[in-house]
């Protein structure tokens, strides 16, 4: 079967064939080599154990095969639009925005942290929108870890789909009300905003 390439970021080389991406974690030339070794088995690891866990909570891809001494991940290919793309064409682009709440909302309750929340990392197949990339993804069940979650997808909304930020990031907070930590979070959400803007350090 014919093997094709998807994306080439910075960290990795995702392929698709058939009905399988693989996320490679390429070499990094500009590190040392036992560190660059040491990073990239982390890293890998890291995502295959959220993305196994995130799975059983919201829509994500299946982990299929982690291979940690390749730096591999196999999981699978979500068919669908991915929402950077799609979602200001959307008749229903609200109501996506509140199942994304939603879903960061049973991500946050079940303490994993997606660490990279923007629509680049979002998919809608049909009328599911799936989470993807849990590269900088951790777990914590504290608040401040939550409300900088939020504090990204917000950023992100701005910076992105600025034309109906207001209503989208509404959207987004109204779908995640469904948090049993919410009054928390959203005290800790507004202390984040006050010290300013936030920008995930990786
Ligand atoms: N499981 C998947 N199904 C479909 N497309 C995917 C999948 N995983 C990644 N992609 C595509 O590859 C791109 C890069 O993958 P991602 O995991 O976000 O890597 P990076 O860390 O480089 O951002 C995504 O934006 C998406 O277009
Ligand atoms: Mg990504």
């Amino acid at each position: 079967m014919k093997q094709k390439i998807i994306a080439q970021g910075a960290e990795a080389i995702l392929y698709k064939k058939g009905k399988t991406l693989t996320k490679d974690r390429i070499m990094k030339g500009y590190r040392l080599l036992e560190l660059d070794e040491k990073l990239r088995k982390q890293r890998t690891r890291k995502e295959a154990k959220l993305l196994e866990k995130a799975g059983k909570i919201i829509n994500s891809p299946q982990l299929i095969k982690l291979n940690e001494k390749e730096k591999i991940i196999q999981m699978e290919f979500i068919k669908g639009k991915k929402l950077s793309e799609s979602l200001d064409g959307l008749r229903n682009a609200v109501e996506i925005c509140r199942k994304i709440g939603e879903n960061i909302a049973k991500l946050h309750d079940s303490g994993i942290i997606h660490g990279d929340l923007t629509t680049s990392n979002m998919i809608l197949k049909e009328e599911s929108v799936y989470f993807i990339d849990f590269g900088l993804g951790f777990e914590s069940h504290n608040a401040e870890d939550k409300a900088v979650d939020l504090h990204l997808i917000k950023q992100a909304l701005e910076a992105k789909h600025f034309k109906y930020f207001d209503r989208y990031f509404d959207a987004v907070l109204q779908g995640y009300k469904v948090s049993k930590g919410w009054n928390e979070v959203m005290k800790r959400f507004e202390k984040v905003e006050k010290r300013g803007r936030y920008k995930q350090a990786y």
